[in-house]
């Protein structure tokens, strides 16, 4: 009897990726996110460069990557729509709505999402969760507004935090700062996000509800699912 085979999450990453192909429309621009989930996609995209037009980019990191294989990368100012939107997420429920911003491009990634006729989001099944909330949420803000933002998810029941790399805060392709809010419960993750992208200094929440995922293809152990 053979064994089943175990994936790593690096392998589901890859399937994920390259199953995402499938929503590219030949000839056009594609909207490309960021993280290590879409840097497979970008891998897979370069196999078939010749057949689309290019991409619009949502972070100087997946700028690097898409150019440094061949795909020419678009300013979103210059696109009026896309066809489709493809990205990771940290997490991501039945419904579609999503957390994102772990890689700290969430702005841009609302920014090309809104572009988009279809949200493709590509996860390994760690990221399908029955409630949002468990991830610490991701939130881009103006720096000088940090302490009272953290004061107002304090008084929600969440601890806010500066993220932060090689000892400095951490500054976002934006030139911003990111709060990572941990013990949230999200259980109105469409009343959420409109409810704290008012707040003055906040740039962007990572809750994606009001641009949820139209799609997602999950990597699992028995290949890739597709929720939609
Ligand atoms: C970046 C994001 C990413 O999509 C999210 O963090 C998932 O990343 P990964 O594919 O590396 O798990 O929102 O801001």
């Amino acid at each position: 009897m053979t064994a089943p085979t175990t994936l790593s999450q690096d392998e589901l990453k890859t399937l994920v990726g390259q199953a995402a192909l499938h929503y590219v429309v030949p000839g056009e621009i594609v909207g490309v996110g960021t993280g290590s989930t879409v840097n497979k996609f970008i891998d897979a995209l370069a196999t078939i460069k010749d057949s689309i037009r290019g991409a619009v980019s949502s972070s100087e990191a997946s700028t690097a990557r898409l150019q440094a294989l061949g795909i020419p990368v678009f300013d979103a100012n210059e696109v009026e729509r896309l066809s489709v939107y493809i990205d990771g997420a940290d997490e991501i429920d039945g419904a579609g709505y999503m957390v994102k911003g772990g890689g700290a491009a969430l702005t841009r990634e609302k920014i090309v999402a809104a572009l988009a006729e279809r949200f493709v989001c590509i996860a390994d099944e760690s990221k399908l969760v029955p409630a949002l909330g468990a991830f610490p949420l991701p939130v881009e803000v103006i720096p000088m507004a940090a302490a009272q933002i953290v004061r107002r998810f304090a008084a929600m029941g969440g601890q806010a935090t500066l993220r932060c790399k090689d000892g400095q805060p951490l500054v976002t392709d934006n030139g911003q700062h990111i709060l990572d809010v941990r013990g949230l419960s999200i259980a109105e993750p469409l009343a959420f996000e409109s409810q704290v992208n008012q707040w003055p200094g906040v740039v962007t929440v990572g809750v994606f509800a009001h641009q949820k995922a139209h799609v997602c293809l999950l990597g699992t152990a028995q290949g890739v699912r597709t929720l939609q």
